[in-house]
């Protein structure tokens, strides 16, 4: 965290810097070239991108985790580009950001997540998956060091902004919306026979494919019902979730006087991406200002769970705890990947994480290893119930 009153720019780490979270808080950098300074940049093997951003940011190093070609400069622009998941690992710990921005997708993101907040950084968390695997163990190492984890989902970036509003005592239930997704007034019949292209088409937000996927099953909220347990430290019957088809409002906070905030906004990305990193400050930016007159009413609706039951598998996580999420998790993304590419059902996916579920031998998920024990287990059994 920068000391209050210090005006030099905030040292940016921005991992996975090539995809949807990643390109938008470059973005937002490139918008704010007094308030943020670039220093390291990451993607897993799009050169071509992460070869544009260096020559734009000129951080301080550059890596890429996976590469597929075996011909990567050893510098761009004057700039080392280094190679390989450790390396970027090692890169966290010597540059040394100021603010990390994780915008990888999927289990890949938890060992980055994890050295940002051994290293006392402030994360800037769009990695859900980090948090659903082990947000116990995350909490307890930012404890030890002083790190803070900021949410940039824009659900839990308003329940953070809106939490301004009274303390964790005074909180009686939070409510995340929902879009919906693509079928959200589909029937069950519609669901069962959707393409990749059908789910890849969310009404109102841009993203990468397994979020949108996650998106158009409602997954992506049980994923942000578990974040949310885990951020805000709060049993589950006082975390809700209603489908709100604007995506106007990013979510709510009930006190126990009866008041409730609800944070508002058109969806952009970039609002809670620069909140994450700007906070506790707001920093002045051009943004579509909401038109409420224009958009007429505002909908809302209870979930549900019969035609998306992946959302009622996070409150079984929430329940059991353990390493239950992290088995949901990577079932999950190896049956939306099995989806994309044309093997399975859209309906598949909730049965194939459910089954893993319940095939598990829960164990506390106080360790890294039982954690990646758990996850590696379960991709193995999903995969062999797929092939
Ligand atoms: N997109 C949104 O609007 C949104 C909103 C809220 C939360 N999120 C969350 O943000 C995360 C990223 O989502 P996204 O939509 O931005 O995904 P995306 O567009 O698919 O981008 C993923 C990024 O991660 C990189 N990557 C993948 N594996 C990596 C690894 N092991 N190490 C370093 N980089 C790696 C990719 O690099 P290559 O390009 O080289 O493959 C790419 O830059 C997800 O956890 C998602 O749930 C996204």
């Amino acid at each position: 965290m920068v000391p209050e009153g210090d005006s030099r720019p905030i040292r940016l780490a921005v991992l996975g810097s090539t995809g949807s979270i990643g390109s938008q808080t470059l973005e937002v950098a490139a918008d704010q070239p007094d308030r943020i300074s670039v220093v390291l940049l990451s993607a897993r093997q799009r050169l071509e991108p992460l070869a544009s951003a260096i020559t734009t940011f000129r951080p301080e190093t550059a890596v890429l985790t996976d590469p597929t070609d075996d011909d990567i400069p050893a510098l761009v622009a004057g700039i080392p580009l280094l190679c390989g998941a450790q390396a970027q690992l090692d890169a966290i710990s010597s540059t040394h950001p100021d603010v990390v921005v994780n915008g990888v997708t999927g289990a890949q993101g938890l060992l980055a997540s994890l050295r940002t907040l051994e290293e006392g950084c402030t994360l800037a968390l769009a990695n859900k998956e980090s948090m659903v695997m082990a947000g116990e163990l995350m909490r307890s190492t930012a404890q030890k060091t002083g790190a803070r984890i900021i949410p940039v989902d824009s659900e839990h970036s308003a329940i953070d902004q809106c939490l301004r509003g009274g303390n964790h005592g005074e909180v009686a239930r939070i409510i995340l919306t929902a879009s919906g997704g693509p079928f959200r007034d589909s029937s069950a019949e519609e669901i069962a026979s959707a393409t990749p292209q059908q789910a890849l088409e969310n009404p109102n937000w841009e993203m990468g494919p397994k979020i949108t996927v996650d998106s158009s099953t409602l997954m992506n909220k049980a994923l942000e019902v578990i974040e949310a347990q885990a951020l805000f430290d709060l049993p589950a019957d006082r975390i809700e979730v209603v489908i709100h088809p604007e995506s106007i409002v990013h979510s709510m906070v009930e006190f126990v006087d009866g008041s409730t905030l609800a944070q508002l906004g058109c969806p952009d990305m970039k609002v809670p991406i620069q909140y994450a990193i700007s906070q506790p400050q707001r920093w002045p930016t051009r943004f579509k200002p909401l038109d409420l007159a224009s958009l007429g009413s505002l909908n809302f609706r209870a979930p549900d769970l019969n035609r998306f039951p992946a959302l009622g598998l996070a409150f079984r996580v929430l329940d059991e705890g353990g390493t239950l999420g992290a088995v949901l998790n990577a079932a999950n993304e190896v049956a939306v990947a099995a989806f994309l590419a044309g093997k399975i059902s859209l309906p598949r996916i909730a049965t194939l994480v459910e089954r893993a579920m319940d095939h598990h031998d829960n164990t506390p998920a106080t360790r890294l290893e039982a954690i990646l024990e758990a996850d590696r287990a379960a991709r193995d059994r999903v995969q062999e119930w797929i092939f």
